[in-house]
């Protein structure tokens, strides 16, 4: 039953077999999708901060080297954050003592134009985009659907995965709370607050709509895979097991402590962007959480304020001061080509069912 379900879905899609690299902004170079495409799995490119034309050269590339399975992703943009000058100057003195001063200005980081990312991803036809942080408006939903691209859509609870059927998702992505990265609560305010397990989310998820489930969050070898499937699953996403395969490129530093990273080494914190994430808890993270720490400004003021510290951490490759995102399972992270580790993923998860 889980790997005929995987089949059906895996036949709608084009894929070979069912896992997909989840969208990771500022992680998913066109070789990681590349890679994982051609393994019969599905890329992904997490376009939040890139540019229209940056979306479409990524799609190009990706389709240069591979099938061209793949997903564009987006955030759904929050209301505009309430600011307060005299918190942003708390924040700022804080900041000045993990990297260099952070300028006032620094808190008036804009996103990049929503409505031109999508006109970008429009352009590029993806066969599938996905979403995280709520829902695409109605128009860009018709759109889409006139150009036979899919919509998956990130939920983190029931409810949420209800709005996503009714407002035309193809998929849901049920999103638990181990997973590494951005949480994609649609109301900022509950991210931390209401935070569900896969285990309880996937079975109770895939009782409440017809539209098939992908699990995502915490799954990192062919027992989550088995897992997940089991429970009631068509496929998973997997975002922090694929962040130490060479094509990933992201800063050995950060690379080296996913390997090291036990699930409880992990915490969700607002202190990088101001909208709840799991990362590593790193010496930044934990100190942006002692009692006598300022709360975080909303997001993207404190993706902002936290730039500057971000970009040093990068240059001395000094994790503690890195945006090091991870999911619970990052342990279980291989440092392997994408490709191998996809067929040995998928090899393992169905000798186990
Ligand atoms: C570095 C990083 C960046 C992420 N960026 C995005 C993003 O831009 N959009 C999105 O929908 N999800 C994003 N996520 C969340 C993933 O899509 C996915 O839910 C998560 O990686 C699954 O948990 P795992 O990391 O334990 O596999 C990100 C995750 C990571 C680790």
């Amino acid at each position: 039953m889980p790997l005929k379900r995987a089949e059906v879905f895996c036949r709608r899609f084009g894929l070979r077999l069912p896992i997909l690299l989840a969208p990771m902004a500022g992680a998913c170079p066109p070789a990681l999708s590349a890679a994982v495409a051609n393994a019969g799995a599905l890329g992904a490119c997490g376009a939040l901060l890139m540019q229209p034309a940056e979306i479409g050269a990524w799609a190009d590339q990706v389709r240069a080297q591979s099938n061209g399975a793949f997903q564009i992703n987006l955030w759904i943009p929050d209301a505009a954050p309430v600011r307060d000058a005299e918190h942003e100057a708390a924040i700022r003195a804080f900041l000045g003592a993990w990297g260099p001063a952070v300028p006032a200005e620094a808190a008036d980081a804009q996103p990049i134009d929503f409505a031109a990312q999508c006109e970008a991803i429009l352009a590029a036809r993806p066969p599938i985009v996905s979403s995280i942080m709520g829902l695409y408006p109605a128009d860009f939903v018709a759109e889409i659907k006139r150009r036979g691209i899919a919509w998956f859509a990130t939920v983190t609870t029931v409810a949420e995965a209800r709005a996503a059927e009714a407002a035309g998702a193809d998929v849901v992505v049920a999103q638990g709370a181990e997973a590494g990265g951005h949480r994609g609560a649609f109301d900022p305010a509950l991210a931390e607050r209401q935070q569900v397990g896969l285990f309880a989310l996937v079975p109770a998820v895939a009782d409440a709509v017809r539209i098939p489930v992908v699990a995502a969050g915490g799954i990192a070898d062919a027992r989550g895979i088995a897992a997940a499937l089991l429970v009631g699953a068509s496929a998973v996403q997997i975002g922090t097991g694929f962040l130490r395969c060479p094509e990933a490129a992201i800063h050995p530093a950060w690379a080296e402590a996913i390997g090291g990273t036990a699930p409880e080494d992990t915490t969700i914190t607002r202190a990088f962007s101001g909208r709840a994430g799991r990362s590593i808890a790193t010496a930044y993270a934990r100190a942006a959480h002692a009692p006598d720490a300022r709360a975080p400004a909303p997001y993207p003021v404190q993706r902002g304020l936290t730039a500057a510290m971000r970009a040093e951490g990068l240059k001395d490759g000094d994790v503690n001061r890195m945006q090091a995102w991870a999911g619970q399972s990052a342990a279980l992270a291989r440092a392997e080509p994408a490709a191998v580790l996809v067929e040995h993923l998928w090899e393992e998860t169905k000798a186990m069912l």
